[in-house]
């Protein structure tokens, strides 16, 4: 058997040309166009591609992007001035502080410090107690991706056996939470579950969000499964470029699933495409 491919391209390209017709209508009609502001600090190579790319494609969807960028050696205090400031303006509708931040700076306090109606990543504790209670907020934008990558194979997910490997704020606890309000039944599985292939067999739906390569194997999955791949791990290879892989062995899952996501080329353009559906919704929820 080999499982449908759900594509990650095809699917982000649908939702940003739905974004982009959203944003053509309300700067049309209503003179309003949503501003994303993107704060990068340090020069990690891989963070500042992700960077470069949220701007390109905020600038595609027709919103503006203003980017900031600080030295790795930047003081936590800093790094709050540029955040006050981000929440004062206008036309900046949503806030994202690029993740990981140099260790002099405590992620949670600069994730505290953004106007929760700006949080476009959805991680400020007032937006995950929302998702958690159920009630409308801005919700972290991989976990989206997965969401909708899950229903171009299952319109309805009421009833499944969902098992979630993995237990971020980012990703784990949020993509349990939409799966719940989904109706599905949900496990979250981490790095103390006991028997973790057995957790996994059961599931209808699994979610890996580990980030470690290849960690779930071919047989810890159940035959006819959707397997949702978010790791993006580099891994050596022989030419010294590095190759990007799945926290799932792809070439087993493939022969055991019913639908598989792929790494690259998956969840991870997902996350972009939600970050501008995030952006957009900020803004309307700006305007009234
Ligand atoms: N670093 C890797 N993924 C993310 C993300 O979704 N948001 C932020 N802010 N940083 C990240």
């Amino acid at each position: 058997m080999s499982a449908r491919l759900i594509d990650g391209k095809v699917a982000s390209e649908a939702v940003r040309a739905s974004v982009a017709a959203e944003v053509a209508r309300l700067s049309a009609e209503h003179g309003l166009v949503p501003g994303l502001a993107v704060v990068l600090v340090g020069d990690d190579p891989a963070s500042a591609a992700y960077v470069r790319s949220k701007g390109k494609q905020t600038v595609a969807a027709g919103m503006r992007s203003f980017e900031h960028r600080l030295p790795a050696t930047a003081s936590q205090d800093e790094v709050l001035a540029i955040v006050a400031q981000l929440n004062a303006d206008p036309a900046v509708h949503g806030i994202l502080v690029q993740l990981p931040v140099p260790k002099q700076i405590d992620p949670h306090a600069v994730i505290l410090a953004i106007d929760p109606m700006k949080d476009v990543d959805g991680l400020h504790p007032l937006s995950a107690g929302l998702l958690a209670s159920g009630l409308p907020g801005l919700v972290p934008c991989t976990p989206l991706g997965c969401l909708y990558m899950a229903k171009t194979v299952h319109p309805s997910l009421a009833g499944m056996e969902a098992v979630v490997v993995g237990r971020s704020n980012l990703v784990g606890k949020p993509v349990a939470q939409l799966l719940l309000r989904e109706n599905a039944t949900v496990t979250v599985a981490h790095s103390q579950t006991r028997d973790l292939p057995a957790v996994c067999r059961r599931a209808d739906l699994l979610v890996a969000a580990v980030g470690k390569p290849g960690m779930i194997r071919g047989d810890w999955i159940k035959p006819g499964a959707t397997v949702i791949d978010v790791g993006i791990n580099r891994v050596p290879t022989q030419d010294g470029k590095g190759r990007l892989t799945g926290d799932v062995a792809f070439d087993e899952a493939v022969q055991v699933a019913g639908a598989v996501t792929p790494v690259p080329g998956g969840v991870g353009l997902m996350t972009v495409a939600f970050l501008l559906v995030n952006t957009l919704r900020a803004a309307c929820a700006a305007a009234g």
